[in-house]
């Protein structure tokens, strides 16, 4: 009988980075008459468990799209849901953190978020900021269009000042103008619900991403179906472009 659920994983060879597009709340709960908000809150017990599964196994960047620029335009009773639920996740979850050495870190148009949500979210930041085994990205407000035109408007603000010659600039110094500053690129991105999309997620930092798509609905995805997405990973020869050495 196997000692644990995951002797199959080479722990030499996990990723360093998953980004996860959580998909499918919303049909989670429309498939039980429930409504969407429900789907929300089951999805964020699979937050937990998976930032859980991450530190377990020692995978030190899980970054999650939590709330995307293009989700503001949804009802306001569902973005208004979506913050409360967020502020209590980062409330419940902050022992959590603390315990397992995990640092908190948002992405995006974090200005835009309510008061409350952006207070709790930087007195965890703020909290957690010494923890050094994990980090846990939540792409919150976030969309990659609008952080390309950030990143372009950073280098040209450079240029303007003379800091930067435009003929230096090179694919190299970009990641230092992305929100993902001093983050690798994912390795493993995965995406639930069946959806075959990037959705303005990471678009610069998933050049080389192995990409897992997967029809469980955010709130059914768990420990199981996430120690079988890293087993595939695994298994797969990632060449960069270049030819089997
Ligand atoms: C997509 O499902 C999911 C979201 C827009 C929000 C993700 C939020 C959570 C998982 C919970 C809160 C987050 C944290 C970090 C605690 P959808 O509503 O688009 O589903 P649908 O496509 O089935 O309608």
């Amino acid at each position: 009988m196997s000692a644990s659920d995951h002797d199959n994983l080479d722990i030499n060879k996990l990723p360093l980075h998953v980004a996860v597009i959580m998909d499918g709340n919303g049909r989670w709960a429309q498939k039980r008459l429930l409504n969407r908000v429900k789907g929300h809150e089951k999805g964020s017990e699979s937050v937990r468990v998976i930032v859980k599964t991450c530190r377990e196994l020692n995978i030190p960047y899980l970054t999650l799209y939590a709330f995307s620029t293009e989700n503001w335009d949804r009802p306001k009773a569902e973005v208004s849901a979506l913050m409360t639920l967020l502020n209590r996740f980062l409330k419940t979850e902050e022992k959590l953190m603390l315990d397992n050495n995990i640092r908190l870190n948002a992405m995006g148009q974090i200005e835009r978020l309510p008061d409350t949500v952006r207070k709790t979210l930087f007195e965890t930041m703020e909290k957690t900021r010494n923890n050094n085994a994990m980090q846990l990205n939540l792409a919150l407000s976030y969309g990659s269009r609008a952080e390309i035109v950030d990143m372009v408007k950073k280098i040209a603000t450079d240029v303007k000042a003379g800091r930067l010659d435009p003929g230096s600039i090179s694919s190299d110094m970009i990641p230092d103008y992305l929100y993902t500053k001093d983050i690798p690129d994912p390795d493993l991105l995965i995406r639930t619900s069946g959806e075959m999309r990037i959705s303005n997620f990471l678009l610069w930092q998933i050049a080389y991403s192995e990409i897992y798509f997967t029809d469980t609905l955010w709130p059914d995805f768990g420990r199981e179906e996430f120690i079988h997405i890293l087993e595939d990973f695994q298994g797969r020869e990632r060449r960069y472009g270049k030819v089997p050495a």
